[in-house]
């Protein structure tokens, strides 16, 4: 039988690897938590309707990337594309009072069945927030600039913020007419979906990848100069916050993302980094409206999602070959079976102090087992055995200087742990 690899466009995280991921994760729930935000998990499966309603039936995503499924109770279930209609769902089931604010940060994987290729990925993670409640330009910019906040707290310093605005609904019909005008005398240059797109939602040319569309796309008149008074001048709030934070930006006359729910802000985060290649957007966020089953209108919200394997690469770590195990201070060899009992007691006793420990299980002649407490990389190997035993006494091994030393076996963990510089396990776990 061939090897058995994961499915295309998704992948197995080994340590030290994983490590990393947990360290972007919680530098996310630290700078998060500086505004306000607490984390919600919502299901990874949800109803198919949940992403419908919340994304759009118009877009990319719903109509070609989902991983929908019929389950046996004949229910339509998908995995999620993306965080925010999960948590919009999470919200509307609590409800939020009028003039009250939710703040969420969320991690975790994504799916979306899209071809892949460096970066983008069938099973993806994302770390995400969501503000929902109030409508404020300064809310907008105080996204953003936790945003550059998180992106500089992991390293990296290398991205640029493109910046819209989309307006908001009623703009976008006089808007849409002006942008079928400038798009109908190129439709024989379209690509297929351009073309339907045309008259059923015009908005999303704008967003369209195929080579052939961006050439006229280019050519479009900025949103911005399409947009009501009212929306230009949110627009306007928004740059002059994001100048007050000291945020630079660009404007990016033509980005609309993907997503149907935005409205007035949109944003991407794009990297320079020689490391990302085509899939340069870290990040992507913007302001919305979802109606939310139950309330009475809809409610507005903004937010942003990283994308983790992207980050992952923007840092550039050089990718580490994986022991298959943790660090490891201490590995314990055994020599005879009398010593089995003790070597296992030390073992609890070391960890109770904090100590990570790796103890021989097969009773392996003792050169293999210090071939392992070579490679596992423990800083000291201790050597239980009979003789030793009889003496009261236990083997401690330095295993990056020559020397070796006994020690009392019965303050073995408590003089071990002093060499570690470690103390108590203080939450008790022991
Ligand atoms: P999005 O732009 O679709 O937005 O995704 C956000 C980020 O997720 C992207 O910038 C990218 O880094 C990453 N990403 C997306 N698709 C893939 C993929 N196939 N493989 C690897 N990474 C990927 C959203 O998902 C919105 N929910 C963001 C948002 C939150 N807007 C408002 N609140």
């Amino acid at each position: 039988m061939g090897k058995l690899e994961p499915l295309p466009g998704t992948s197995d995280l080994w340590h030290p690897e994983a490590a990393e991921w947990v360290r972007l994760e919680n530098t996310a729930r630290r700078v998060m938590g500086l505004y306000g935000y607490a984390e919600l998990r919502t299901p990874i499966i949800e109803r198919t309707d949940v992403f419908v309603r919340g994304i759009g039936s118009d877009t990319e995503v719903v109509q070609k990337e989902m991983y929908t499924f019929t389950d046996r109770g004949d229910r339509s279930l998908t995995l999620r594309p993306e965080g925010t209609a999960g948590v919009m769902r999470a919200i509307a089931n609590q409800g939020v009072g009028e003039g009250e604010e939710k703040r969420v940060f969320y991690c975790g994987p994504m799916f979306r069945g899209e071809r892949p290729a460096a970066g983008r990925k069938r099973q993806f993670h994302q770390i995400g927030v969501e503000a929902v409640g109030k409508l404020t330009p300064l809310l907008d910019a105080e996204s953003m600039v936790m945003l550059f906040d998180y992106l500089r707290a992991v390293g990296i310093d290398d991205f640029r913020l493109l910046l819209n605005s989309r307006g908001t609904r009623e703009d976008r019909q006089d808007a849409s007419r002006t942008l079928q005008e400038h798009f109908r005398p190129h439709v024989e240059e379209m690509c297929e979906d351009c073309r339907r797109r045309l008259d059923s939602n015009v908005w999303r040319i704008l967003d369209c990848k195929v080579e052939a569309c961006r050439g006229f796309v280019a050519q479009a008149p900025p949103i911005v100069d399409l947009l009501s008074e009212t929306s230009r001048a949110y627009f306007g709030q928004v740059q002059r916050a994001l100048d007050a934070f000291g945020i630079a930006y660009e404007v990016a006359p033509h980005l609309v993302r993907g997503l149907d729910y935005y409205e007035h802000t949109v944003f991407e985060v794009v990297s320079d980094s020689p490391h990302l290649g085509a899939q340069n957007a870290l990040a992507g966020g913007g302001r919305y409206l979802i109606e939310l089953p139950g309330s009475r209108k809809p409610i507005p919200g903004v937010g942003f999602a990283l994308g983790m394997e992207r980050l992952m690469m923007a840092r550039h770590r050089p990718r580490q070959e994986s022991p298959g195990h943790g660090p490891v201070d201490v590995f314990i060899a055994i020599l005879g079976d009398q010593a089995e009992v003790c070597a296992l007691q030390l073992s609890r006793e070391l960890r109770a102090r904090q100590v990570r420990v790796l103890c021989e299980t097969e009773g392996r002649s003792i050169k293999a087992q210090m071939r392992t407490a070579d490679k596992c990389g423990a800083e000291l190997a201790v050597i239980v055995g009979g003789e030793e035993l009889a003496a009261g006494q236990v083997t401690v091994k330095y295993m990056r200087e020559s020397r070796q030393e006994q020690i009392d076996r019965e303050h073995a963990a408590p003089s071990i742990a002093a060499t570690l510089g470690r103390k108590e396990d203080p939450e008790g776990m022991y």
